[in-house]
């Protein structure tokens, strides 16, 4: 997030949202949950309580997981963060989506929320409304 928000030249109050969503998003997520209580938005909760006020950066945290269509930098920002770091699955082909980020940020954008419906309908799991909602919002009709 911080090559990023270097090559995109944000201002340092965008980059300390982009970096705050970063810092809290799975601050819940090997926390003890009540069932059926999803760490994004026991993140968003806990941190509005703790005192974050921003908008943005609480629908980054609370729907990281699933993509959401009223998201702003922050959430988009986040959301390819978490999908595109080194750790995971695939590196190569998560390396050069995250190359594009910078220039082609919307593009790339649309083309993880596809590949996560995608291996959704795979392995034949539902697919979030929200999810979905994300994905209308960055595709035409
Ligand atoms: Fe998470």
């Amino acid at each position: 997030m911080e090559d990023w928000a270097e090559e995109m030249k944000v201002s340092q109050q965008e980059r300390r949202r982009w970096l705050r969503a970063v810092w809290l998003h799975d601050a819940l997520k090997d926390a003890k949950l009540p069932r059926g209580t999803a760490h994004g938005p026991a993140a968003a909760d806990r941190a509005a309580q703790e005192g974050e006020t921003d908008r943005g950066v609480l629908d980054a945290v609370r729907y990281h997981s699933l993509g959401y269509a009223g998201w702003d930098d922050v959430g988009k920002m986040l959301f390819l963060a978490d999908f595109l770091e080194p750790g995971r699955p695939n590196r190569r082909k998560r390396a050069r989506l995250a190359r594009r980020v910078p220039r082609r940020r919307d593009e790339v954008l649309a083309e993880v929320v596809a590949i996560q419906i995608r291996m959704h309908l795979r392995a034949e799991k539902q697919v979030d409304p929200l999810m979905l909602q994300f994905w209308n919002s960055l595709t035409r009709r």
